[in-house]
């Protein structure tokens, strides 16, 4: 069982869960492409700009994929060409084949993130592609990312459920996880897509995944539909994971996964963790402004409810 072993909020963090957890900010990809409304590319840019001064390492910023089928993000060739660089700031983009690499390289895109599924109806929805014929769009792909010096992610969407196949089976999310490593990517970061998955779940896919590669190379996706994304990721910090993607004040969705509603929400994400004593490098106050630029923008209060709270009634003492 974990024990405490120190104070909350400064103190040490939990036994038995990782001290330091790095935090992937996805709400300007995976925030915005679900939003009925098309920010403008200057309002993104400041949104973007705060995001970085909160600490963040990793922002997914753009998306490479058809424009007609996600044109909230038809912009990422300028948000990627204006970005202003920041040491120790990844900028990364979503990559569906190698029309979209090439997109990608020609504004000096750095990081890329190929994206397939571990369920073949929504693989097709989203991509209009089986999961092997992604394998085959990624060859290429992943090729020339290595070699540009191009850092490559990988991600695995419907890991847990899928919103037209329902349960899908640990085996099938480890075979597609496993084979995305081997093709080149970094790092997997593996979707709860619809947020349908428990802490049992996790522990079942944990387990197998452990027997197969180094769980420091997993990240974990969440998305918080049926608000269970914290309980997942405790569940997976007990097993010794140590990246979470999230966004900003719970904003996201899959526009190819009906009922899929906002990511975790980095604000949760990091309260939760600071009180463990888990270090994120994230300043959750300058995170809330930075929240505060996308929210007047988009005109809706957003649903991360640590954000709503710290708005209300201000920042934990300890975060102040
Ligand atoms: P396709 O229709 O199969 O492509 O697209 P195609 O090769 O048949 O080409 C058809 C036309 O599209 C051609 O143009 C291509 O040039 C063009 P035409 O000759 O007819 O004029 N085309 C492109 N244009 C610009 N950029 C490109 C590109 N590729 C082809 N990259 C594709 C396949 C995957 C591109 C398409 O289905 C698509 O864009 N899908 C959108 C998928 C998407 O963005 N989904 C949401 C992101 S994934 C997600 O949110 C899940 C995640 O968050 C994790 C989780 O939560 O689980 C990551
Ligand atoms: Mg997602």
């Amino acid at each position: 069982m974990p024990s405490w072993s120190g104070g909350r909020r400064g103190g040490e963090a939990m036994t038995g869960i990782p001290g330091r957890v790095r935090i992937v900010e996805v709400g300007p990809r995976d925030g915005l492409q679900n939003e009925r409304e098309v920010l403008p590319t200057e309002a993104k840019l400041a949104w973007i700009a705060k995001i970085a001064d909160a600490g963040f390492t990793e922002i997914e910023t753009g998306s490479f994929v058809r424009p007609e089928a996600v044109p909230q993000l038809a912009d990422s060739e300028e948000i990627f060409r204006m970005l202003a660089p920041r040491a120790g700031v990844r900028y990364t983009a979503l990559v569906p084949n190698m029309r979209g690499m090439e997109r990608a390289l020609l504004c000096g895109v750095r990081s890329i993130a190929v994206f397939t599924a571990a369920s073949e109806t929504f693989n097709r929805k989203n991509t209009n592609a089986s999961i092997a014929q992604s394998f085959e769009r990624f060859a290429p792909v992943l090729e020339r990312a290595r070699a540009e010096g191009v850092r490559a992610r990988g991600y695995v969407s419907t890991a847990f459920y899928c919103p037209y196949e329902g349960r899908v089976t640990a085996e099938r999310a480890v075979e597609v996880i496993v084979r995305l490593m081997d093709m080149g990517c970094e790092e997997v970061s593996v979707g709860d897509t619809i947020g349908m998955a428990v802490p049992s779940d996790l522990a079942s896919l944990l387990s197998r995944l452990g027997d197969r590669l180094d769980l420091s190379r997993i990240a974990l996706h969440f998305h918080d539909t049926r608000g269970t994304a914290l309980a997942n990721v405790y569940a997976a910090l007990l097993a010794g994971i140590a990246v979470f993607d999230s966004s900003a004040g719970g904003l996201g969705g899959c526009p190819y996964a009906p009922g899929a509603t906002g990511n975790l929400a980095t604000e949760d994400l990091v309260y939760l963790l600071h009180g463990l004593g888990v270090e994120t490098g994230v300043n959750l106050g300058r995170l809330v402004e930075a929240t505060r630029v996308v929210e007047e923008a988009l005109g809706r209060p957003l649903p991360s409810k640590a954000y709503q709270a710290i708005r209300l009634a201000g920042l934990p003492r300890a975060e102040a």
